[in-house]
């Protein structure tokens, strides 16, 4: 369930041969999986989103599919669908972050992300079931045109440094730089202090995180992707303010707070915005 994205004009799409994800017991959703995942990335990743009758965002359509001669119902799962982003220089740990996340495992090779690639789970915060789309970017400088592409289309994004690492902390304050000229103004944002399960090798305390997310009025957790600590409550609570921020931005447009309409201001268009759907 991902996929690879090398140039920057291509639109992804899984790899047929790619399996379908392993089923985890049960105890996390991710929802859709691979078909889900082919099925909304054949929309445009920057483009308006699509609104159901239930006045919920969503990206795709019902309908049917034949694939390798099986029929799918390719009904929606999902109330909501996010698109997040992971960006930081590289090593940092991005990769190992969503593979914990829509894994739950952790791989000590260090295989470096060649531009782009995405995974898909979804989860559920009061009552509804939001699927998220995480795209995982390379760190290295090489890729930066590519993955620059992406920021636009992002609800959220999470600024991933290591704690091992000063220089990797230091260039957040570039990384804030890069979302701020590339990205919709109104993204949820959070800053990650990644593998701090190696604390005898720490170059960055905590503190020194949190005061940087402070300065910026950003939420921040230490996570370890190897030792499994936050990384389910890091994404859990940026899906949880990107809800928050879309369910009072519908409320607010709704004179009948009954989602009947979101009026776009001329302001409004000229930002791109991912609130820029219009409900029907
Ligand atoms: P790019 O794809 O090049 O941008 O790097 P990345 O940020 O995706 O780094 P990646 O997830 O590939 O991890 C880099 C190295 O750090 C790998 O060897 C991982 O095993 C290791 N690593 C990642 N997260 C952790 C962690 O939480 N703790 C420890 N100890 N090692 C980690
Ligand atoms: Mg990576």
């Amino acid at each position: 369930m991902g996929g690879t994205l090398g140039v920057a004009s291509c639109f992804v799409s899984p790899s047929p041969s790619r399996s379908p994800p392993k089923d985890l017991g049960g105890r996390r959703g991710v929802g859709g999986g691979y078909r889900d995942a082919q099925w909304d990335l054949g929309q445009s990743w920057a483009g308006a989103p699509q609104i159901d009758k239930g006045g919920v965002q969503c990206w795709g359509a019902a309908g049917t599919s034949r694939r390798g001669g099986i029929v799918c119902n390719m009904a929606k799962t999902y109330d909501y669908l996010f698109k997040l982003l992971l960006i930081g220089d590289s090593g940092v740990g991005k990769t190992c972050v969503l593979f914990r996340f829509s894994e739950d495992a952790f791989n000590s090779t260090f295989i470096s992300t060649i531009g782009i690639d995405f995974k898909i789970r979804t989860i559920e915060l009061d009552g509804k079931r939001i699927k998220l789309q995480i795209w995982d970017t390379a760190g290295q400088e090489r890729f930066r045109t590519i993955t620059t592409a992406y920021y636009r289309g992002a609800m959220g994004i999470m600024l991933v440094y290591d704690i091992t690492n000063e220089k990797s902390f230091d260039n957040i304050r570039n990384w804030i730089r890069n979302i701020e000229e590339h990205a919709s103004a109104d993204v949820e944002k959070m800053i990650l202090g990644n593998k701090c399960d190696v604390n005898e090798r720490r170059q960055v305390s905590k503190e020194r995180g949190e005061k940087l997310a402070l300065d910026y009025g950003i939420k921040f957790m230490e996570t370890s992707a190897k030792a499994n600590i936050n990384v389910e409550n890091a994404f859990f609570t940026l899906a949880r303010d990107i809800k928050a921020k879309m369910d009072k931005k519908l409320e607010g447009n709704s004179p009948q707070g009954n989602n009947q309409g979101v009026k776009i201001t001329p302001d409004q268009q000229k930002k791109s915005s991912f609130f820029r759907c219009v409900l029907l």
